[in-house]
């Protein structure tokens, strides 16, 4: 696991306790997520969206290093959301600059699933990298 990161202005949510799945759209790319099996995160909280999308190859954009600096890591939880702490007022007033609002809008450095469902998490086309990783 990773250690503090200085830059976050908020403690981590914990990571998740159960193994669970994240669909990811519109790649339609399951990724399954192992508690046991959680590598250090290279951005966003341990466990985060962002974490597990990165470390199986999905880009997701993420300007700021997952610190809740910007709001390039937009996503739309679509299934899913209950098992995510509710969003934070840092996550809350940074997620108002991105494009594309939607009621399960969130940042996905910073939400943190615990394992208790899985999800279905759509990524915005402005914020995927994806052409060149081939995952389209
Ligand atoms: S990467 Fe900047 S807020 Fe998530």
């Amino acid at each position: 696991m990773a250690g503090t990161n200085p830059y976050m202005k908020e403690s981590a949510p914990d990571p998740p306790k159960k193994a669970y799945n994240i669909r990811f759209m519109p790649m339609d790319e399951i990724i399954q997520v192992n508690p046991d099996n959680l590598s250090e995160s290279v951005a966003g909280h341990p466990g985060s969206i962002l974490q597990t999308a990165l470390n199986a190859g999905i880009s997701i954009d993420h300007a700021c290093g997952g610190v809740c600096a910007c709001s390039t890591c937009h996503i739309i939880v679509r299934e899913g959301a209950e098992s995510i702490p509710e969003i934070t007022d840092s996550e809350d007033n940074m997620l108002d600059k991105a494009p594309g609002l939607q009621l399960d809008s969130r940042l996905a450095c910073q939400a943190v699933p615990d394992g208790s469902c899985d999800l279905v998490v759509e990524i915005p086309f402005w914020n995927r990298n994806l052409v060149s990783e081939g995952h389209e």
